[in-house]
């Protein structure tokens, strides 16, 4: 049975996409994606995809136990249901300390384990994960192969910059609920750029790190009572730099994190992960957080020190990429809130906007389960432990009436 709730989805990144996804699942078939560039052309883009089964505790390890699992579902569905490879497979996964400085002396006594490629004097090493508890996939063709699903079900991509919102009042209301499920604002339409707004009964915004740029949006609107907008000021963006050599180069299913004690001192935790097409993705270099960013996923300033120190580390681990090409020199902001949780739920104030971003190092991973548990929470009102950690209300403050 189809659902003819209009979605209007604002951020064509995984997490977008994913949610877009999981409420077709369940039979949503008017969704609308808003994305102001182009489907992944933020961090969902160009991400690792590296997969995790039990790195996170409590509720979140719960969490994201649960989307591992679901990505090899996926993956095996996307291959067999729509004929798309999304590079997905299991992983081994180690930790290896190395020193900018070659020290013979203190070779590892274990390294006989690695692949033969890895020709560093790696001096301690660790497994992190096994083909059972880590995993890959190739987080721009995952976030690309869902959005078509939804478009060939009869969903549909707007490419065009959103900027606001027309709200009403619903005048029959009843206030009951201590969540504001009940509050009596709706939005009707999201205003884009010079275009026709789209109306629709339930908005989610998805913009990523951008999402701080939608504060305005419910400060500067007549008819709230209070300042519901810190919810999305809690969010900023973390840039972070990557390369990809390309083609050709060792395929065998291993990823590693790196402690790289560099000559000046600091020790630098940057990752390689080959992926089996050939292409060996290398990222690294967190910078701080900020609300300052650039309006495109595509013209974020790449640093060419940052991304020529990254390569250098990476020949350093493995001289057979000496001569390989780098082909893709890029970067991109990790969505960070202010708590370090992921913002999952409805906005508190409002009656159909819900929010799902500041998934920060774990977008990828967690996206699935994201999806699924927020259109649980919009048809079914049903919120895991997790999901009421992530709860958006906890940002919300009373506006003190003087100042
Ligand atoms: C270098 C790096 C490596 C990573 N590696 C991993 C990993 O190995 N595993 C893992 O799980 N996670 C990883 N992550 C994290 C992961 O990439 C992110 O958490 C995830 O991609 C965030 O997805 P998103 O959909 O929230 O945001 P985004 O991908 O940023 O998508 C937001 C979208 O919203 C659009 N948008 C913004 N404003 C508007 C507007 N006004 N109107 C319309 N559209 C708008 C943007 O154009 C963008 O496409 C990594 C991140 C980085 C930076
Ligand atoms: C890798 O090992 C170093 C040194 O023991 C440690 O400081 C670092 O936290 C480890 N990294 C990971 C991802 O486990
Ligand atoms: C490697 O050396 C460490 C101490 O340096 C020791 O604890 C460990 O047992 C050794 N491993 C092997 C496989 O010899
Ligand atoms: C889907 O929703 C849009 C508004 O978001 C509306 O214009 C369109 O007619 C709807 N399509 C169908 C098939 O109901
Ligand atoms: C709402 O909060 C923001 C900070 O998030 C502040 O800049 C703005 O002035 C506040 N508006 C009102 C009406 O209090």
């Amino acid at each position: 049975m189809t659902n003819p709730t209009r979605i209007c989805i604002i951020g064509g990144g995984i997490i977008g996409a994913s949610i877009a996804f999981h409420l077709s699942e369940a039979g949503c078939s008017n969704i609308t994606i808003v994305e102001r560039t182009n489907i992944a052309c933020g961090a969902s883009g160009r991400a690792g995809g590296f997969l995790a089964k039990n790195w996170r505790t409590g509720a979140e390890g719960k969490f994201s136990e649960s989307s591992f699992l679901a990505h090899n579902e996926l993956a095996e569905r996307l291959k067999n249901e729509f004929s798309t490879d999304v590079l997905y497979r299991r992983l081994t996964t180690y930790n290896l300390s190395v020193d900018e400085i070659t020290d013979k002396t203190k070779k590892s006594n274990d390294s006989t384990s690695l692949p033969k490629w890895i020709t560093a004097n790696v001096h301690q090493q660790e497994i992190l994960g096994n083909e059972d508890t880590t995993a890959q996939v190739h987080p721009g063709l995952l976030t690309n192969a869902l959005v078509k699903i939804v478009e060939n079900r009869g969903g549909r991509v707007v490419i065009g910059k959103a900027n606001g919102f027309l709200f009403e009042t619903i005048t029959t209301h009843t206030e009951k609920d201590e969540h504001h499920q009940t509050s009596p604002i709706r939005a009707v339409k999201l205003l884009i750029e010079d275009q026709d707004p789209i109306e629709a009964d339930i908005f989610i915004l998805t913009m990523g790190p951008w999402t701080y740029q939608a504060a305005p949006w419910f400060r500067d609107a007549m008819v709230f009572k209070e300042n519901i907008s810190h919810q999305l000021d809690a969010i900023s963006g973390v840039k972070a730099h990557s390369i990809v050599f390309k083609g050709n180069q060792p395929t065998e299913p291993y990823a590693f994190f790196l402690a790289y004690q560099s000559n000046d001192g600091k020790v630098l935790d940057p990752e390689i992960y080959p992926r089996s097409n050939g292409d060996i993705y290398v990222c690294g270099f967190a910078e701080q957080q900020s609300q300052n960013l650039v309006d495109s996923g595509n013209s974020v300033p790449i640093d060419e020190k940052s991304c020529d120190h990254l390569r250098q580390i990476a020949v350093q681990i493995s001289s057979t990429l000496k001569d390989a090409n780098v082909e893709i020199k890029q970067a991109c902001y990790l969505p960070q809130s202010n708590d370090g949780n992921p913002l999952i739920g409805r906005l508190y104030g409002l009656n159909n906007v819900y929010i799902a971003t500041g998934h920060s190092c774990w977008g990828i991973l967690n996206s699935l389960a994201t999806g699924a548990q927020l259109t649980q929470l919009i048809l079914k009102g049903e919120m895991s432990p997790f999901l009421k950690q992530c709860d958006p209300a906890r940002f919300f403050r009373r506006t003190t009436t003087q100042k």
